[in-house]
């Protein structure tokens, strides 16, 4: 299974393995981090799945739809490394995506 690299609030990195198919925001909650809040469960209208993907792979993961870009301006935290993790399949292509859990809004 692909690898994810969690780093969370406290800087500490974390790795774990996320099955295909379902998204970052997926496995970073099956993976019992609590401080990814995922409030909407994925349905793009929340924003407490905030992440920072890391710049490296920033050609990889898909281009952001309107409604998030839209619900990303709602964070003080927003930049330009800023996704929705629900918004992100989980896939072979992305293993060893590195992301960071955004600071809580
Ligand atoms: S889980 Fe609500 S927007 Fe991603």
């Amino acid at each position: 299974m692909p690898k994810l690299v969690v780093v969370t609030r406290d800087g500490t990195e974390h790795v774990v393995e996320g099955e295909t198919g379902l998204s970052v925001m997926e496995v970073i909650r099956d993976a019992g981090f609590d401080e990814l809040l995922a409030l909407c469960g994925g349905c793009c209208s929340c924003a407490t799945c905030h992440i920072h993907v890391d710049e490296d792979f920033a050609d990889k993961v898909p281009a952001m739809s309107e409604d998030e870009n839209d619900l990303l301006d709602s964070s003080d935290h927003r930049d330009g490394t800023s996704r929705l993790s629900c918004q992100i399949p989980f896939n072979d292509a992305l293993d060893g995506l590195r992301v960071t859990i955004a600071q809580e809004d």
